[in-house]
């Protein structure tokens, strides 16, 4: 079954053509980062406005290089939630109407079950039940994937995403939006105990995250170093930061391995990416026995083949849209059965 996927609920239009939830066939992702940049962070307005300039292009190109006509094709899957409202319905709407026109099966995909799905386009042999370390820029979830289409949160963070503390932390630093990619990079040339930076965990809650008082943490060494005219290394700071964070997610992550006994562990999201989660992960797993699954470095920001991957799964689960398909920027990834 080859699935078109349609994916726009932040800052990247993509299209993909997958062939049964497995094999990319392409793959087109235009990112919008330089146009926010200056900025800061990402403008809602301005990322709807350019997903509808890109959006019938990107779509187009997915196709032509997949070598597949519309009339190959056997579905549409589409980001529907979460995300941002307007730019989530540039790619419902865009999707509603080919499938109507090519009269074809319009699938729901929630963009966080998406990036669970880049681990089956990346290890063929992947198969449910695992636990998934989900990290992006808007969520961090400890999620037990029971079936491809059956997950269940055991963690959560309560204030900042992963994404979102790298991001604000790199900001502080004077690193440019999105500032988590270019911190992973100079922490790589820093000494991560130059900096003491406090452990976070929340109280009575051991599978859950918190991040903010981290980031508190950040700007106040900082402000005291500015007040004080002391010069701070921004490689250690980089290093120590990331130091906290990783091992913040990594602790919570491998005692819920240990308390359901999961013997199968991967990652999803922007932050699967971080060298430092994926070598410190690698050496965790391989102490406990545990298999280590990560996504392909392409496959671990935004795109449409982890949409397209997902849709497959939901397809064969039954799970259908009809006309009146609407966009939700807050749906819990693990919504029950016969939603969205
Ligand atoms: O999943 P994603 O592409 O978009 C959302 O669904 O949010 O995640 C984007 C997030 C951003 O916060 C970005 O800074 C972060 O992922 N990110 C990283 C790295 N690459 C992307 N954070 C830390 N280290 C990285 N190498
Ligand atoms: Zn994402």
């Amino acid at each position: 079954m080859i699935l078109l996927g349609i994916e726009s609920s932040c800052d990247e239009t993509a299209a993909a053509v997958v062939e049964d939830g497995r094999q990319i066939l392409s793959s087109v992702v235009a990112s919008q980062i330089e146009r926010h940049r200056v900025f800061g962070g990402v403008v809602p307005e301005i990322a709807s406005r350019l997903h509808s300039e890109a959006i019938t292009g990107v779509v187009q190109e997915a196709l032509s290089q997949s070598g597949k006509q519309l009339s190959q094709i056997d579905g549409i899957a589409v980001t529907c939630a979460p995300g941002l409202i307007g730019a989530l319905l540039v790619g419902v709407n865009f999707a509603k109407g080919l499938a109507l026109s090519a009269g074809l099966p319009l699938v729901p995909v929630h963009h966080l079950r998406g990036h669970v799905a880049s681990n089956y386009l990346t290890s063929p042999s992947l198969t449910p039940p695992f636990l998934c370390l989900v990290v992006s820029g808007g969520h961090s979830h400890i999620v037990a994937v029971e079936d491809y289409t059956c997950l269940r949160v055991l963690g959560r963070t309560r204030d900042d995403a992963a994404g979102e503390a790298f991001d604000k932390a790199a900001r502080a630093m004077g690193i440019p939006y999105p500032g988590g990619v270019e911190l992973d990079k100079i922490a790589e040339g820093g000494n991560p105990q130059a900096y003491k930076l406090p452990q976070p965990h929340v109280a009575g809650a051991p599978l859950d995250y918190s991040f903010s008082g981290l980031k508190t943490a950040v700007l106040n060494l900082l402000h005291n170093a500015k007040q004080k005219g002391e010069e701070v290394s921004i490689p250690d700071l980089c290093a120590s930061y990331r130091q906290a964070v990783v091992a913040s997610l990594t602790t919570a992550f491998m005692k819920a391995a240990e308390q359901t006994g999961m013997k199968k562990l991967a990652v999803a999201g922007g932050v699967s990416a971080n060298r430092l989660l994926r070598r410190e992960l690698g050496a965790l797993c391989e102490k406990a026995g545990k298999e280590l699954y990560l996504p392909a470095l392409p496959l671990c920001g935004d795109n449409a083949a982890m949409i397209a991957s997902q849709g497959y799964y939901e397809y064969l689960a039954g799970n259908r849209a009809g006309a009146d398909l609407n966009a939700s920027p807050n749906m819990p990834i693990d919504f029950p059965a016969g939603q969205p």
